[in-house]
């Protein structure tokens, strides 16, 4: 059969065949997709819409299709973007451009943002935000959402880091369903959430080194992610796995070749705080995590960044 490649005339209804297509194609053993569109609009006290986004949710994931700033003549406010895991929203970033702040723009992005959380039935509401940022910490205390603790940005250069002996038997991460599986346990246990959009991400990303920590006995205890000397998310099982996983990480970097090493550790994680201070880790940035409620368990958890958290 020979083929053509034709501008179609009408976009609604190609698009309507194309994801057709693709629904028809998938896997059987997979779960339904539940695709939901969604809409939001930043709308000014005069009703006119100056921003907005617009996508789909599908498999937990949210897909972007359009992405709209507040704007005044031309020139970009602010924005704000969250994401949704389950039971969790959290605010990624949240930026309004100096020469606008103090004029209620960030009262009104939060606002519709947490509409989101509202939507998609999530009872908590959680964020990372620098320990010395006075604006913002007032804002989210406005909006319900209070300090819980604080998360410490460490890091080193590898010359002069002195690591602990102690290692974990560890294998390579994959996107396996299997390894998927054990990460949705581990994540139960230390968070409370699945966060299977955020490994998908993880594992798709060429430099990102993904291990998965075992115990004597075989079973599977804590994973951790290594990028650029970068240790984390780390999140394990047990709060006496977390010292010999920040170790397992570390070295793994360190003989990755990376000329630094770093991790945000949660100030309940008190064995990885002070493995980090012995090893010759020093705080950079201090950062705090806020929620609106008690969630997870932050003795065995440790983010990525304050968006990924
Ligand atoms: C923090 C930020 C988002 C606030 O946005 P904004 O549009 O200026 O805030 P709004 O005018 O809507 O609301 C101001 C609220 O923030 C708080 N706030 C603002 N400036 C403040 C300051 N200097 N000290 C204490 N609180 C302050 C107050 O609670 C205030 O509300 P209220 O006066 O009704 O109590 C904005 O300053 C910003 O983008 N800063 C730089 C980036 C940043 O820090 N982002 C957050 C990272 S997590």
């Amino acid at each position: 059969m020979d083929y053509d490649v034709i501008e179609e005339e009408d976009d609604a209804a190609l698009q309507a065949a194309v994801r057709a297509g693709i629904r028809n194609a998938d896997p059987a053993d997979v779960r339904p997709r539940d695709w939901r569109v969604l809409s939001l609009g930043l709308r000014a006290n005069d009703g006119s819409l100056v921003g907005g986004v617009y996508g789909a949710t599908m498999w937990g994931w949210l897909l972007i299709d359009g992405l709209w700033v507040a704007e005044d003549s031309g020139q970009m406010l602010g924005f704000a973007f969250s994401w949704v895991c389950g039971d969790l929203w959290f605010l990624a970033q949240l930026f309004i451009s100096p020469n606008h702040q103090n004029q209620g723009i960030g009262h009104t992005l939060i606002s519709r943002t947490m509409e989101q959380a509202q939507k998609r039935g999530a009872r908590t509401k959680a964020l990372i935000t620098f320990a010395f940022n006075r604006a913002s910490q007032s804002l989210y205390i406005r909006h319900g959402i209070f300090p819980q603790l604080p998360v410490n940005f460490f890091a080193a250069p590898r010359e002069g880091l002195r690591l602990p002996a102690g290692r974990l038997r560890s294998a390579p991460l994959s996107a396996s369903s299997t390894h998927l599986r054990e990460l949705d346990a581990i994540d139960a246990v230390a968070l409370g959430v699945s966060r299977a959009k955020h490994h998908r991400y993880l594992l798709a990303d060429a430099a990102t080194k993904g291990l998965l920590f075992y115990a004597h006995n075989g079973d599977c205890i804590g994973y951790a992610y290594v990028v650029d000397g970068h240790v984390g998310p780390l999140a394990v099982t047990s709060q006496e796995a977390v010292v010999p996983a920040l170790a397992t990480a570390l070295t793994f970097a360190v003989e990755a070749g990376a000329a630094r090493v770093s991790a945000f550790i949660p100030s309940a994680c008190r064995g990885a705080l002070s493995l980090a201070i012995a090893s010759g880790m020093r705080i950079t940035f201090p950062m705090l995590l806020m929620a609106d409620r008690d969630f997870g368990d932050w003795s065995r958890y440790m983010p990525r960044n304050p968006g990924f958290m």
